[in-house]
């Protein structure tokens, strides 16, 4: 079995669904259901017996001992965090408990409980961490993507705390052996993204008549790299990554924001068209730009293509496509988000400590 933290947020609930579409290992899900966790996401696992969800958190060194032993671990993919960048600038001491000290106290964790295994499970056991481009900071435009030698610069409480959980991941495999991989990747989107992140935001504004939030001058760059790839990219690097090693994920799919938010608008002017003719366009609207706002980011992704085969199947087009149309045929699912009804789908859907 393999434990996944944060598994019913916007990766993490992707990851499991693709994990055991794919037939995979049972997965035990472990995420404390902040805000971003959404146990809806996983409504088609109900009464699958390879799925068992727990509440809790990753800061809770009882439990999560209790889990891993009782459970007989073989792997965790931590995806729990905080992670929205605006949030962080407001309050960043959840980001320092949860990015920070969560992946402390899971480390340590897994480390007395893996010093315990047979030699043989020692051996097998993987602790794969789930980071950002964000890390390494801001690249000028003619700059070169991120390579994973790139220095450290994090810009944003969100990314300073995630920047210190990778160095706590590095230092568990150096000091103890703990046999760790890294992951950083770039921006994803997707179903279940929630709608607090720029591209579901502008799909659900857009059907709302509601303004179009573009930060400064929109001209920032993000790599856009389509959830299943990601979720594809870390099956990857669990089965076939060296320990230790890190591997940067992306999609080469360099975009500025507007022009993100104008294939959106393209995108549902085509599909679904506004009474009177008129495009989503006029809805964009400029406001102030966001404190730090990193310019640019860009994976140099050739480290895992070369070495473990993989590269995303998605082109920003496709991808884009497939998501605005599973938007337009899950307005529910963002109706219950916006409306919070979704929190009391956790508490009827809750279904205790395994
Ligand atoms: P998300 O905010 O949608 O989901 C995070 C999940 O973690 C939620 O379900 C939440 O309930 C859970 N959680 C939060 N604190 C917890 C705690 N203390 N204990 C247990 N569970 C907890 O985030 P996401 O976008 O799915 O990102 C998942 C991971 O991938 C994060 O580590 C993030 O840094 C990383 N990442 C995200 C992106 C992106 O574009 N979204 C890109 C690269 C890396
Ligand atoms: P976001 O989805 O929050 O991801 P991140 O900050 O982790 O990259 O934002 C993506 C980009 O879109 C980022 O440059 C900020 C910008 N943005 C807007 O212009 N308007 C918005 O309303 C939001 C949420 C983001």
């Amino acid at each position: 079995m393999i434990l996944v933290t944060g598994g019913a947020g916007f990766i993490g609930s992707n990851f499991v669904l693709d994990w055991l579409g794919a037939g995979l290992e049972p997965v035990l899900n472990l995420d404390k259901l902040t805000y971003a966790g959404n146990l809806e996401n996983l409504q088609s696992l109900k009464g699958n017996e390879n799925h068992t969800f727990v509440r809790g958190d990753i800061g809770d060194v009882e439990l999560v001992s209790a889990l891993l032993l009782k459970n007989k671990i073989r792997a965790v993919v931590n995806f729990a965090a905080e992670s929205h960048v605006d949030r962080s600038i407001r309050g960043p001491g959840d980001f320092i408990q949860t990015n920070v000290m969560g992946t402390f106290n899971l480390l340590e964790c897994c480390r007395k409980y893996w010093e315990t295994l047979s030699p043989k499970s020692k051996e097998d056991f993987r602790f794969l961490h789930v980071s950002t481009d964000e890390v390494f900071g801001s690249l000028g435009r003619a700059e070169p993507a991120f390579t994973e030698v790139h220095r450290y610069e994090p810009n944003s409480p969100y990314s300073a705390s995630k920047a210190a959980s990778d160095h706590l991941v590095r230092a568990w495999l150096h000091t103890y052996g703990l046999p760790v991989l890294t992951t950083n990747c770039s921006n994803n989107y997707g179903p279940y993204h929630f709608p607090e992140k720029l591209i579901p935001l502008v799909i659900h504004n857009a059907l709302k008549g509601k303004p179009l939030p573009i930060y400064g001058d929109g001209q920032q760059i993000r790599d856009w790299l389509y959830v299943s790839d990601h979720c594809a990219a870390i099956r990857r690097v669990l089965d076939r990554g060296q320990i230790g090693e890190t591997y940067n994920i992306g999609g080469c799919n360099e975009k500025a924001n507007l022009e993100v938010v104008d294939t959106i608008c393209n995108l549902l002017d085509a599909h679904k068209p506004k009474a009177g003719g008129k495009s989503y366009k006029e809805q964009i609207t400029f406001v102030t730009d966001r404190p730090g706002h990193d310019r640019r980011y860009a994976m140099d992704a050739s480290k895992i293509e070369r070495e473990l085969g993989w590269r995303p199947t998605e082109t920003f087009e496709s991808g884009m496509a497939k998501t605005v149309q599973w938007y337009l045929n899950n307005t529910q699912w963002t109706e219950n988000v916006a409306s919070g009804a979704y929190l009391e789908w956790v508490e009827q859907q809750y279904v205790g400590n395994a």
